[in-house]
């Protein structure tokens, strides 16, 4: 099966979803692969560009591949990928981004967990964007709503495109990355409401994400 997680924006906690996703999927006894396909922001190290995203999944993967099978695309300045792939020469394409995840991809396991970066609508060039790389993966969708104000239309206009583009969302999670946030559940709640697909978990702010989602 493969899981592509998207977010409501950058910063939201796919990283933090995702990790605690592959626990649970670990504790299920099932075998996990935790692919970065595209990373910015990556620092530089003796060994290469290294994201810390792309190490975390790494970490929480039962199927341990080298680097750069899980996080083929790195560029260094925390810049939209597009704009960072220019920068460098890189052609971003959904066609280049598939094949460089091929050995992720192709490597036996019973889950493979794409992390995404920024939002859904984030562009690859001009026309093409990562929705449609999730999409070419034939992924089921799981979306990550950071829990702050905005974050009802943002998630809805994701949900919107999700199925838009014909792809199936498994489910959301609510992640409350604002302590201070006023009416959490009530914003929870409506959105409950509004998208038709499984509240897969709440994940407080700075809970334990496998003790939050029911995963069937
Ligand atoms: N539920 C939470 N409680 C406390 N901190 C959280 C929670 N979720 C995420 N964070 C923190 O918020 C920050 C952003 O989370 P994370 O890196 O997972 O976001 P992201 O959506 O993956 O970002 P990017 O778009 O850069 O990939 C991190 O420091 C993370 O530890
Ligand atoms: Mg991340």
């Amino acid at each position: 099966m493969r899981y592509f997680v998207t977010g409501t924006d950058t910063d939201v906690g796919k990283t933090y979803v995702s990790c605690g996703l592959l626990d649970v999927f670990n504790a299920q006894g099932l075998s996990t692969i935790g692919i970065k396909a595209v990373a910015s922001g990556c620092i530089k190290m003796p060994e290469g560009l290294r994201s810390q995203d792309a190490l975390l999944l790494q970490q929480h993967s039962s199927v341990v591949l080298p680097y750069d099978v899980i996080n083929p695309i790195a560029f260094e300045p925390p810049i939209a990928p597009h704009i960072a792939a220019q920068q460098v020469g890189f052609h971003l394409t959904q066609k280049n981004m598939l094949e460089k995840c091929s050995e992720a991809l192709n490597t036996r396991a019973d889950i493979h967990l794409i992390e995404g970066a920024g939002g859904w609508l984030v562009p690859l060039h001009d026309y093409e964007f990562l929705a449609d790389f999730a999409k070419t993966l034939d992924a089921q969708i799981i979306l990550v709503v950071g829990m702050r104000l905005g974050c009802i239309n943002h998630a809805l206009l994701t949900v919107e495109s999700i199925q838009n583009r014909g792809c199936i969302l498994k489910g959301w999670v609510a992640n409350c990355i604002d302590p201070l946030m006023d009416y959490c559940i009530d914003n929870i709640n409506t959105l409950k409401q509004a998208i038709a697909a499984p509240l897969l978990g709440v994940v407080p702010y700075q809970g334990d994400v496998a003790q939050c989602i029911r995963f069937a």
